[in-house]
This record gives C-alpha cells, structure tokens and sequence, in this order.
C-alpha cells in the first residue's frame, strides 16, 4: 500500500452511556470516563502516524437529549478545552472545533476561541472535536474537511450518525464492540494494524491486478 503524508482517522466515540449504566454509575460518570479516552487517543495518535483526528463528541441531533445532560456535556467539553490546552500546545496538537457555534453556550464558545488560538502553531497533530456537527449541513454549507481514511466507531454500532459523510466516501470502517471510555491506545493501535493491512483500490484495481 502506499502511504500518503496524511492520514486522517475520525472517530464516532459511542458507548459512555452504557459504559455508566453497567457499572452503576450516572450517565454523566461516563462522559467523563470518556474524556479519559479522549486523552490517551491524542497522546497515542503522533506515534501511529495519525496526522489528523477528528472526535464527534456531539452531533446537531443530541440536542434532543436530557437538558441535564447536555448542560454536563457542555461543560465538560468547556472544562477540557481550559485544562487540556497546556498538554496540547506542549504536544504541538492543533486543537478546532467543528460545527455550529451559534447554540453553544457563551463559556464554550469563549473556551473554544481562546484554545484555537492558544494551539494554532501545532504542527504534530491536527485535532479536530466535532459539537453540534451535521454532516448533511457542513455539506450544505460546504465547510468540508480533507479525506477520511479511518473511520472508527465504538460502542458495538454500526452507522455513521451523520459524521463526515462527504469526507469518508473512501474511508476504511472499523468497527468494535468496545466502549467508548474503555478504548485504549493499544486497540487504536490495532485499528491502525487493520487499516494498514487492506487495499483500497478507490475504484481502481488492486495493485497486484493492475500489472
Ligand atoms: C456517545 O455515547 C457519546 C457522546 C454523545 C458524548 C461524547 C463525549 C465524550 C467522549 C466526552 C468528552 C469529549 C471531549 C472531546 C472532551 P452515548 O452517550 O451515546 O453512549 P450510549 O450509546 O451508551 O448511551
């Protein structure tokens, strides 16, 4: 295969809710599990040659939602764009966010401006966290993101929940049963493995048939 200077994973984080729930916990306990993942994806990614990594962490249709819990989502994202920007910017990560901002309350919005700002010189990793994100309206407004390659979900579903439907038009799926808060670097790893390991032909031939 031949590997490009880019590679671009997004990744569909699905499972912090029945990840609390079986052990007892309220939903919210799982978010925050989650952002633990979060953590250990960005640390991982450099090394597997991820160059791109992009997080959905909330779509324009979880809105519909509890209002408690998308106030604690809301804060939460808040709450890791102030205490993560220091480890990102000593990472040399590019943090953006993705999507509307319009119905985002004004302490994300703020938190999301300064932490652009804060990481605009990375140059290791470009991350992007997707809230209040429509791929159907990013299409429309034509706010479009390079190519996906790797496309991972977790969670044990199998869907792509109007994520980067233009950019994935040739990525590689990845699915696994995994919760979200329990994925860890050695399964993205893996993950990476796995897409190494198929040809992807983006309607041509395989190499080996093109002689
Ligand atoms: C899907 O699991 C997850 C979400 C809607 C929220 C994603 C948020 C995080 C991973 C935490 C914070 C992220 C960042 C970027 C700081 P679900 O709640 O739908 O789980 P379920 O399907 O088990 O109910």
């Amino acid at each position: 295969m031949t590997q490009s200077t880019s590679f671009h994973v997004a990744v569909i984080m699905d499972g912090n809710g029945r990840w609390a729930t079986r052990r007892g916990l309220p939903r919210a306990a799982g978010h925050r599990a989650g952002v633990e993942a979060v953590r250990r994806m960005v640390r991982a990614a450099p090394d597997l040659g991820i160059t791109a990594l992009t997080l959905y962490a909330f779509s324009s249709d979880n809105w519909s939602r509890p209002p408690a819990e998308v106030t604690a989502l809301m804060r939460l994202f808040a709450r890791y764009l102030h205490r993560e920007v220091a480890e990102l910017v000593a990472q040399s990560v590019r943090l953006s966010i993705i999507g509307r901002r319009d119905r985002l309350p004004a302490a994300l919005v703020n938190a999301i401006v300064d932490a652009d700002q804060a990481t605009s010189g990375g140059t290791r990793l470009d991350l992007r966290i997707a809230v209040d994100y429509s791929a159907r309206a990013a299409i429309r407004s034509g706010t479009l993101l390079p190519d996906v390659d790797l496309l991972i979900r977790t969670g044990g579903e199998q869907r792509l929940s109007d994520f980067l439907l233009w950019e994935s038009a040739y990525a590689e799926l990845w699915f696994t049963d995994t919760m979200w808060p329990d994925f860890t670097a050695n399964e993205l790893a893996g993950a990476v493995r796995d897409f190494r390991a198929r040809d992807r032909r983006f309607g041509g031939l395989s190499t080996q048939a093109a002689v």
